[in-house]
């Protein structure tokens, strides 16, 4: 499984893992069009902030090279176009806007049409590079972490090789504390409503052979209580400069949960989740997703046919409750976390 990727760019088109369909079924699909790369996105077939932003560099990318434009000005309004639709998909993870700006921003008034085409592509693919360096990096900072063998680790979604195009951020950590003997079991929270937790991190765990449990959200505190945890590792998908960090629904509850047993809590992300125009976390936009996924369970209604939800897809941890944020450069105080981003 350590060879698999999450997505690969074949020069027009990029295959994806259809994360929608899993465990039941392995999909790869290709993505060529601009509304195949919005639907993917929208629709979670590719989720988890890094690679979210890789699908939608690719996603520019493919579309400008299957559009004959002549000119700069109608490549220009075609990057322009693309990355509109592609912003409007999904508001919380910054990754997304970061890769789109990179790539607009990337534009070069002097070189020709094919120059800039190729250019872009060579970013895209570099974004790409990046986030699978950076998934090692945090794998080896978050491992130097955990000081006590035998560790129990409990996780919330997924964060793991299908979320990026490395190992993962705190499901990456996880894998190098592993492969270094360190851990003992993992807990995943099977993450209510779309279900990562069940559906893909234990699918990746099981994969690997890691001993993992998989606990119902609302079983965290037991957990905590009777057998206790060790350390938490989380992901994110926006890290505001005073180090608040959203991530998916129900990560702010397992904080809270934790200050109360005294478990070590920590977020792992790369520095492209920190959004340095974010005071705090009032400031991130939290995505909501449709009701229906809330009351329904895999097509099955589960509420009153006119019950209404709130299908809130991210919280916020504030960053009190947060022990450390582990970066590809090095573990951070949440307050610190401005220093991540400095040169
Ligand atoms: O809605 P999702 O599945 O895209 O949410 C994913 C998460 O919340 C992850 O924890 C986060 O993106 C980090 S992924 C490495």
């Amino acid at each position: 499984m350590s060879e698999l990727r999450s997505i690969e760019w074949d020069g027009r088109c990029a295959v994806i893992i259809n994360q929608a369909k899993l465990p039941g079924l392995f999909e790869r699909v290709r993505l060529c069009g601009l509304n195949e790369f919005e639907d993917a996105i929208k629709s979670m077939k590719v989720r988890g902030a890094p690679l979210i932003g890789i699908t939608a560099a690719y996603g520019v990318v493919a579309h400008i090279k299957s559009s004959a434009v002549q000119s700069f000005d109608d490549l220009k309004m075609e990057v322009e176009r693309a990355v509109e639709v592609l912003r409007r998909t999904r508001p919380t993870a910054v990754n997304l806007f970061k890769a789109l700006e990179r790539i607009k921003n990337s534009l070069e008034e002097g070189l020709t049409v094919e120059e800039n085409i190729r250019k872009l592509e060579k970013i895209a693919i570099e974004i790409d590079r990046e986030e699978e360096e950076m998934c090692r990096l945090m794998g080896q900072n978050g491992a130097e972490v955990i000081k006590k063998a035998d560790a129990r680790v409990m996780t919330i979604c997924n964060t793991g090789f299908l979320a990026t195009s490395g190992i993962g951020t705190a499901l990456g950590v996880i894998y190098t504390a592993n492969e270094m003997g360190m851990i003992k079991e993992v807990y995943a929270l099977e993450t209510r409503p779309v279900l990562q937790g069940a559906r893909l991190t234990m699918w990746e765990l099981t994969q690997k052979g890691i001993p993992s449990y998989l606990i119902t959200d609302n079983a965290a505190a037991i957990v905590m209580e009777r057998i206790g945890i060790d350390y938490i590792f989380v992901g994110a998908d926006r890290i505001a400069i005073n180090g608040d960090t959203a991530n998916k629904i129900g990560t702010f509850m397992l904080a809270i949960i934790a200050r109360r047993f005294g478990v070590p809590f920590y977020v792992v992300a790369p520095s492209s989740t920190i959004d340095p125009n974010c005071p705090d976390g009032q400031h991130i936009p939290i995505e909501m997703r449709d009701k229906e996924e809330v009351l329904n369970v895999f097509g099955c209604q589960i509420a009153p046919r006119d019950a209404n939800a709130l299908n809130y897809a991210f919280d916020v941890t504030p960053s009190e409750l947060i022990t450390g944020i582990i970066t590809e450069r090095g573990v951070f105080k949440p307050h610190e976390i401005k220093k991540a981003i400095s040169d």
